[in-house]
């Protein structure tokens, strides 16, 4: 039992006032009765309770459902996790009170899904991570229909300052950044670490051999094992230019026939022109955001021949919202009718910008990174947003020499020293998003087919990609492996 456990005091039903001590007793009384599973009580203090505290106001009710201890932020949902009772997680998120699933314990900054995970309660995990994804998709929906009708910032990510009289810790608060384009960056001399005005990290070098696997897993399939006149087309896009890792790795590993980059900030693309990146083989750089870059691109292009499309396509941008990420998907897959370009009046077909059916898709998967469960969930959202769209997604996992969260570790002291926050927690697997094509949403066969069918036009054998990958990575020392 963890020293956060609270204290079991017995239940006391009948009270006239309730003060703050009062209430919180009750929560505990709550709390006791989910650790003992005492579903009589729990019922009895989930239903409704009005909250005589506040000048009489019946209007005012408490819900113990979704109180957290005042001391240790331990809520019933936690408790219930942790006991491993999966009626009780049940009740607790079903009943119109709604537990929240995403609370967070004040000691350990734990949710719910991490005392389920801790105490290997793995059929209450796959509850939660289904429940709390389809709670996002819902929320999601929501705040997005508000943001076109009613203009909102559209952030639910949480700001500085207080959450429930908690204060949020830096490294939690939301990194979007309206104003970014406007703020000044800068390169630190050796090019190792960009860093806004804010001091918060733009890209930093330690994600080398994060970038190293992206970019193998974007382009590898082109190329043909010993006989280099046979490999195929390398068409490749990255959004997001940063230290130019990925860029470079592409060039000197993966020799794309045409690399298209797109960057939006100007101190950034003064750089790349200044490095000469204009100047290397098959690059065209586009110098703005990629909302607006890619439709002007994809509308230049549309009635030529010569439809723009990529084999690889890579999305690494920065203080951006997920919600600007959902967009670029829909860019990336959408086939639409446009006028052609030709200044005739007839309509042309473009194809989508990743290629079919063999394009491959990643970003860099800094989704919720704080806190692993979190990530878990939004990984699901993403693969289930991506599967509307016709695109199947795997998280291949790295194991990655990440920068430790400790103070006391020096290599990591080091790393972060100058950045105002860190942006990675010690984690030391890395979630590495692959994305193609459903080849039975596109009509063709399916993937699950005998590795002896000789069909060249087949897509690649996976377990020979598996074995490329783990060698080329466990080179640098960061092994990989299929989730
Ligand atoms: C994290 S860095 C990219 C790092 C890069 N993957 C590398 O390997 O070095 C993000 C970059 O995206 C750029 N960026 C941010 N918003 C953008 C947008 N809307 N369109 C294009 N680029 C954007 C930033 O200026 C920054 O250079």
């Amino acid at each position: 039992m963890s020293s956060t456990t609270p204290t079991i005091i017995l239940p006391t039903r009948h009270y006239q006032s309730t003060t703050d001590n009062d209430m919180n007793a009750i929560v505990r009384q709550m709390l006791a009765a989910c650790q003992c599973g005492d579903i009589k009580i729990i019922h009895e203090l989930g239903s409704i309770i009005p909250n005589n505290n506040n000048n009489n106001n019946d209007s005012n009710f408490v819900n113990y459902y979704c109180q957290q201890d005042s001391e240790t932020g331990i809520s019933p949902l936690m408790v219930a996790c942790q006991v491993g009772n999966l009626p009780l997680v049940k009740t607790l998120l079903d009943d119109p009170c709604r537990a929240p699933w995403n609370a967070v314990c004040r000691h350990y900054r734990k949710c719910a899904g991490d005392y389920a995970t801790d105490n290997e309660r793995w059929e209450i995990v796959q509850y939660l991570v289904d429940w709390a994804t389809r709670s996002e998709l819902i929320l999601g929906t929501i705040h997005k229909q508000a943001r076109v009708f009613n203009d909102i910032e559209p952030d639910r990510q949480k700001k500085g300052g207080n959450y429930n009289n908690i204060p949020i810790p830096l490294e939690e608060q939301s990194s979007t950044k309206v104003d970014y384009l406007q703020q000044k960056v800068t390169y630190n001399s050796d090019n190792t670490t960009l860093i806004d005005e804010d001091k918060d990290a733009v890209m930093m070098e330690w994600e080398r051999p994060i970038m190293k696997a992206h970019a193998q897993i974007l382009l590898e399939d082109c190329i043909v094992k010993d006989n280099p006149s046979a490999n195929k087309p390398r068409r490749v896009l990255n959004i997001g230019f940063g230290l130019g890792i990925i860029d470079t790795i592409l060039q000197e590993e993966w020799k794309p026939t045409i690399h298209y980059i797109v960057e939006a900030h100007p101190d950034v693309y003064r750089k790349m022109i200044h490095d000469g990146w204009d100047q290397k083989p098959g690059v065209t750089i586009c110098f703005g955001r990629w909302q607006d870059i890619l439709p002007r691109l994809l509308l230049a292009h549309a009635g030529m021949n010569n439809n723009l499309e990529f084999d690889g396509i890579f999305f690494d941008t920065y203080a951006e919202h997920s919600y600007d990420m959902e967009d670029f998907h829909k860019l990336i897959t959408t086939t639409a009718t446009t006028s052609c370009s030709d200044g005739s009046s007839s309509t042309c077909t473009r194809t989508p910008l990743l290629a079919k059916p063999f394009g491959i898709y990643s970003f860099f998967n800094g989704l919720a990174p704080d806190n692993l469960f979190f990530h878990g969930v939004a990984c699901n959202v993403v693969k289930l947003q991506l599967g509307t769209l016709g695109l199947d997604t795997e998280f291949l996992q790295c194991q990655i020499t990440a920068p430790a969260n400790s103070v006391h570790d020096v290599i990591s002291s080091k790393t972060w020293e100058g950045i105002r926050r860190k942006y990675w927690h010690g984690r030391d697997v890395y979630y590495l998003p692959k994305v193609t094509w459903n080849q039975e949403f596109i009509g063709r066969k399916t993937k699950n087919r005998n590795i002896n069918d000789n069909d060249n036009d087949d897509i690649h054998n996976n377990k020979n990609d598996d074995d490329n990958m783990m060698m080329d990575i466990d080179n640098d020392n960061h092994k990989r492996q299929r989730r």
